[in-house]
C-alpha cells in the first residue's frame, strides 16, 4: 500500500500523479483523535490555568467593557476563508469518498476566492494590523518552557499571561500558512489544466513529473488541512473558547475574559479616560493611552 498513486507516462517513465486518497481518512481519523484526547485531557485531568500575578488595579480600572479584538474587514476575511475553505475540502473529496458530482467548477471557483482573499489579507496584516502579534516572541518561548516544566511537576514559576494571540495560536497559524500557500500556489497552476475563466488551458506547461508532484503536493497539503481545520472549528466550538468565538462575529470580548486570559501589558487595548471613568467607564470618550502598536492590535 503506497502514499502515492502512480502511471506510467506516453515515454515509458513511471510518474507519480497524486496521493493514495486513503490518506482523507488518515487525516480524518488523526484529527479526530486530537479531539478525543484533547476533549478527555481538559475533563479529566488538566489542573486550572495559572498565570503570573496580576495587572494593578488602576489598568484594570481603565480596560473598557468590551475590549476591541478584530475589525470589521478581518472579521469579513476571516468568515470569506472559512467559506471558501470549506467548499474546497468539500468539493475536493467528497467525490473522492463516493459523492459523485461535477466538482472541478465548484473548485477552481473556490481557489480563486480563497487566493484573492489570501492575498488581501497579506497586505492588510502588513499595513493595517499589528504585524508581530501572530508571530511568537521571546516570553511565548520562555513561558512555554515555563509551562513544560510545570506540565511534568518540575518546579518552574508560572507564566505570563498572553499576548493578543497564545503560542498555540500562533504555532496553528504557522502550520495553516504552509498548507495554505501550498495549495494555493500549486492550485493556481493546476488551472492551466482545466478550463477555467483566467487563462487558456495548457496542460504542457509542464513534464509529467513535475505536474506529478504538483499534485502531491496540492494533495498532501490539502488532507492536512483537513485534520487542521477539524482541530480550528473544535477550539472555536468549546465552551470556554465561546468568548474567542463570539469576538469573531461582534468584533470585541469582554473584559472579563480579556483580563483572565491576556497581559495588558503585552496586549495593549484602547483604555478609558479617567472622566469616563467616573461617568460609568463604558464606551463614549475614550483616551487614547494606547502605543501606536496597541492601537493597531485592536484591528
Ligand atoms: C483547502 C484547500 C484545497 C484542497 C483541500 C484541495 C484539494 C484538491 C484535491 C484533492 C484535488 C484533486 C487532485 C487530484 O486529482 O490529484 C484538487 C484539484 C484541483 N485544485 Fe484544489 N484544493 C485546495 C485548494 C485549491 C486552490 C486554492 C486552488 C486554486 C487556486 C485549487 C485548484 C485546483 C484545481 C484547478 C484542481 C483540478 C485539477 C485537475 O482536475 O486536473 N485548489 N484540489
Amino acid at each position: 500500500m503506497g502514499f502515492l498513486e502512480w502511471a506510467t507516462s506516453p515515454w515509458g517513465q513511471s510518474v507519480p500523479i497524486h496521493i493514495a486518497w486513503f490518506l482523507i481518512w488518515v487525516a480524518a481519523i488523526a484529527g479526530l483523535l486530537f479531539l478525543i484526547v484533547h476533549a478527555t485531557w481538559l475533563r479529566y485531568f488538566a489542573g486550572k490555568k495559572e498565570f503570573v500575578s496580576d495587572a494593578s488595579p488602576e489598568i484594570v480600572a481603565r480596560i473598557p467593557k468590551h475590549v476591541p479584538r478584530h475589525s470589521l474587514v478581518a472579521r469579513a476575511f476571516h468568515w470569506i476563508m472559512a467559506a471558501s475553505m470549506l467548499t474546497l475540502l468539500f468539493t475536493a473529496f467528497l467525490p473522492k469518498v463516493g459523492v459523485q458530482f461535477n466538482w472541478v467548477t465548484y473548485h477552481w471557483i473556490a481557489g480563486a476566492v480563497l487566493t484573492v482573499a489570501i492575498l488581501f489579507h497579506v497586505i492588510h496584516a502588513s499595513f493595517w494590523l499589528d504585524f508581530w502579534s501572530i508571530w511568537p516572541d521571546r516570553i511565548d518561548v520562555e513561558d512555554a518552557w515555563k509551562r513544560v516544566r510545570r506540565f511534568f511537576g518540575m518546579p518552574a514559576p508560572p507564566p505570563r499571561k498572553f499576548a493578543k494571540y497564545p503560542l498555540e495560536n500562533k504555532l496553528f497559524h504557522g502550520v495553516i500558512i504552509l498548507c495554505g500557500l501550498s495549495v494555493i500556489f500549486t492550485g493556481v497552476f493546476m488551472m492551466f489544466r482545466v478550463r477555467t475563466i483566467f487563462f487558456p488551458r495548457n496542460p504542457y506547461l509542464f513534464s509529467d513529473m513535475t505536474w506529478g508532484l504538483m499534485y502531491v503536493l496540492h494533495g498532501l497539503a490539502g488532507v492536512g488541512l483537513i485534520a487542521l481545520v477539524m482541530m480550528h472549528v473544535y477550539f472555536g466550538l468549546r465552551p470556554e473558547k465561546l468568548p474567542i468565538t463570539k469576538s469573531m462575529i461582534f468584533g470585541w470580548m469582554d473584559r472579563d475574559f480579556y483580563l483572565e486570559e491576556h497581559d495588558p501589558k503585552r496586549w495593549v487595548v484602547e483604555t478609558v479616560s479617567s472622566s469616563s471613568l467616573s461617568n460609568g467607564g463604558d464606551t463614549a470618550s475614550r483616551a487614547s493611552t494606547s502605543s501606536s502598536r496597541g492601537l493597531s492590535d485592536a484591528g
